[in-house]
């Protein structure tokens, strides 16, 4: 019987599926379902620092309508509003670790680089076993340039890792002006793992009311391949650990992912696509597999097809479609 257990950020997973960050992992109740289930850990839904911003400011909004608002209680309803929140996502990390034995990864995304800390040590003393850090730069804005980016990253990781020791991953959106020296630098600054990537809310256009639309919120399965090409390069140049996120819906993805080079894959659209079954269908397949191709470990395979191992790298790198589509005529 092959042996899934893997390490990620120094966790020990009894398999390499992790269910990321989303609606999915938002309370104790679901997280407790989806260890049932045999996911190997979870990233919780992150703390939005934004999400806080509008919520106090909706409240303000209301006050104010209703005439309520004194310069005093102004201050009063911010630290309540923040506090409300935060309690809300720490009580969580602490009823999951208590009801679960597989590791939980908390996770982040702000906006001043005072909450990545404060909310960062909050998350550690409330239990959690590691931190994502969901990192989002549109690169819309046109005067902030690579060096920009990468110097606001830095030291966002500087300020996080000299505040806490658990163990850090930093998800970042696959749009860069250069992935692989953007993530060179992430983990010379010592994180311990990097997540390739986050998805975008992806927005559309209703054509009748000429309005914004939400487009599709969940992957589909040809979204993998921009993830394993970045898994294949990065996996062999970086001593982090590598985790793929973006388009894994099936066994053969995971698989495929593995033979990249990853540590882990974290699924979310698949879950929502199909249901919590879908993980043990991927576990009882990726053994199958195993078994069949005389692999004990995951360790026994995991790279094979990496860039550095490929025997052809050049064909990671290749955006191009030259001979592949000649025939597509
Ligand atoms: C409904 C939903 C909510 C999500 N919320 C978060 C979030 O709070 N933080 C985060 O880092 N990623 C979030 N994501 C992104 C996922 O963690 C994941 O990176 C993305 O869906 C790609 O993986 P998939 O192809 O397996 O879906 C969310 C995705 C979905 C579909």
């Amino acid at each position: 019987m092959a042996d899934l257990s893997t390490n990620y950020l120094g966790l020990q997973l009894k398999n390499p599926i992790v269910v990321g960050s989303s609606g999915l992992t938002d309370s104790v109740a679901k997280i407790k379902n989806l260890e049932a289930a045999g996911a190997g850990a979870v990233v919780l839904k992150s703390l939005f620092e934004e999400e806080i911003i509008m919520e106090m400011e909706e409240t303000i909004h209301t006050m104010t309508n209703r005439h309520f608002v004194f310069p005093e209680t102004m201050d009063y309803m911010q630290t309540v509003v923040k506090e409300d929140i935060l309690t809300n996502y720490l009580e969580m990390i602490t009823g999951a670790k208590k009801a679960v034995q597989i590791p939980v990864i908390a996770s982040i995304n702000c906006i001043s680089s005072q909450k990545w800390t404060s909310f960062a040590k909050e998350i550690e003393k409330a239990g959690a076993d590691a931190l994502e850090l969901n990192l989002f730069f549109l690169p819309s804005d046109n005067q902030r340039g690579e060096k920009e980016i990468i110097e606001a990253t830095l030291e966002i990781i500087a300020k996080v890792k000299s505040s806490i020791k658990i163990p850090i991953a930093l998800k970042i959106s696959p749009y860069q002006t250069n992935v692989i020296r953007y993530v060179e630098q992430i983990d010379q600054a010592g994180v311990e793992g990097i997540v390739l990537f986050n998805r975008s809310w992806m927005p559309d256009i209703d054509i009748h009311n000429f309005v914004l639309n939400s487009g599709f919120v969940l992957s589909s399965p040809s979204d993998l391949g921009n993830t394993l090409r970045w898994v294949s390069i990065i996996s062999g140049r970086v001593i982090c650990d590598v985790a793929a996120s973006t388009g894994v819906h099936d066994t053969a993805a995971l698989i495929k992912q593995l033979l990249a080079g990853a540590q882990i894959t974290q699924v979310v659209s698949t879950l929502y696509h199909n249901d919590l079954t879908q993980i043990r269908k991927m576990t009882d397949e990726l053994s199958k597999w195993m078994d069949e191709n005389e692999f004990e470990t995951i360790g026994d395979f995991r790279g094979r097809l990496s860039r550095a191992n490929s025997g052809n790298p050049a064909a990671w790198e290749r955006v191009q479609f030259m001979k592949h589509f000649r025939n597509f005529i």
